[in-house]
């Protein structure tokens, strides 16, 4: 048992009591997404890998219709009834479990009460999905030991905790999420990204092998803020685009169904420029995402840092979710030797930047941005050289 584990399990006994012999270990982590930012929720293709950041959960079995939920680093402590789960809406921390139990008991999962203890390593609003790593973290806890009390034999099926988590997050956060985030923490592997297909669900895993460079995730820590709201204005910025290209296309789905050379011939429909741009950013990202990915299967990384900083320009310039902390922190990371493509990763607004660093510089290049954008902004970045890791599971 790594000394981590053993930490966490005494903790767990401190808060609730009981024998270290009766616990179990379960973990889901947060993402980086390489690049197709803000086109899950179009249909469009996106290019996660999961990170080694994650929520790791420290759970016991109760016998009544109790979850009782405990954080190593908030002072909270949640108790609610598997009958009356609908009350969580409004807790600061605890709603992200509870909307998830609330949505596995409405596709039938039965579920048993259960005490669990959260360590959350995957910084909180900084785009690396810390919240659909607890949301998957509690669903695999919750459906594994649901299973174990009522002896149902059937195997857990992680894309369809990923798209109950997701369901989670829209009818109990309030956030009209993708799928992008709880799926990449549901079904991530070690050294691997996925290519993921959010209209279809299908997807293919390519090894990440970035020779001689390291992807390093510089946190901005600027505090999100209307982010949420922004978020939706999007979502519904985007419904309103493929309403009007329907028009003349009906037999599109989704936006991302539209080609850019479709795009193009019919654009000047869309009248108001907000939605055009809107448009723009999720046509050609889409395409951006299927290059990248060719790119790096061919080793091409030169390629593939072009298409991350033309992503960066349309998700600033047409998506407008960036803001001057991430601008900067890009643009400074793109002075740096051996830094060779930099954009901004997950919802924006803050958040984190992912950058593709030469090995050798990593440690010139964060002390260097560090420094740059501390002056600028007035905030002390973070910096995480980033391991790609495996998805959700129990640790055994
Ligand atoms: C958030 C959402 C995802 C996705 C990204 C932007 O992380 O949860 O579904 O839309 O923003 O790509």
């Amino acid at each position: 048992m790594s000394e981590k584990i053993a930490g966490l399990k005494k903790k767990f006994i401190e808060i609730y009591g009981g024998e270290e012999a009766d616990l179990r270990v379960f973990a889901s982590p947060g993402r980086v997404n390489l690049i197709g930012e803000h086109i899950d929720y179009c249909g469009g293709y996106v290019f996660p890998a999961a990170i080694t950041l994650d929520s790791t959960v420290i759970a016991r079995k109760r016998t009544d219709r109790t979850i009782r939920l405990a954080a190593t680093d908030l002072p909270d402590r949640v108790a609610a009834s598997l009958d009356h789960l609908e009350d969580g809406k409004s807790l600061k921390w605890g709603n992200y479990q509870l909307g998830v139990a609330d949505e596995l008991q409405k596709a039938g999962y039965k579920l048993t009460g259960v005490d669990m203890l959260f360590h959350d390593t995957v910084p909180l609003g900084s785009g690396l999905s810390s919240s659909a790593a607890i949301q998957l973290a509690t669903a695999i806890t919750l459906v594994t030991l649901g299973n174990e009390e009522h002896k149902i034999s059937i195997p857990i099926d992680n894309v369809q905790l990923a798209v109950i988590s997701q369901r989670a997050e829209h009818n109990f956060i309030g956030v009209k999420c993708g799928i992008m985030d709880q799926f990449a923490s549901a079904m991530g592997r070690k050294d691997q990204a996925m290519l993921l297909d959010c209209g279809t669900l299908n997807y293919k895993y390519t090894p990440l092998k970035l020779d001689g460079y390291r992807i390093v995730l510089a946190n901005t820590k600027k505090k999100r803020g209307l982010g949420e709201s922004k978020y939706n204005e999007r979502v519904s910025e985007t419904s309103e685009g493929l309403a009007i290209l329907k028009q003349f296309l009906p037999e599109k789905v989704h936006l991302c169904d539209v080609t850019i050379e479709e795009f193009e011939k019919y654009k000047e429909k869309i009248i108001d420029p907000i939605i055009r741009k809107r448009v723009e950013h999720v046509v050609y990202e889409n395409a951006r995402v299927l290059k990248s990915f060719d790119a790096l299967q061919s080793n091409d990384l030169k390629t593939f840092a072009v298409l991350l900083k033309e992503a960066h320009a349309s998700i600033r310039d047409l998506y407008e979710v960036t803001g001057f902390e991430l601008d900067t922190m890009v643009e400074e990371a793109l002075k740096v030797e051996g830094c060779i493509g930099a954009r901004m990763t997950g919802a924006g607004f803050g958040g984190c930047t992912v950058n593709i660093v030469k090995e050798a510089n990593v440690e010139d290049f964060i002390k260097i941005v560090g420094e740059k954008y501390s002056q600028k902004t007035g905030l002390t970045p973070e910096f995480y050289v980033c391991d790609i890791g495996e998805g959700s599971r129990e640790i055994i």
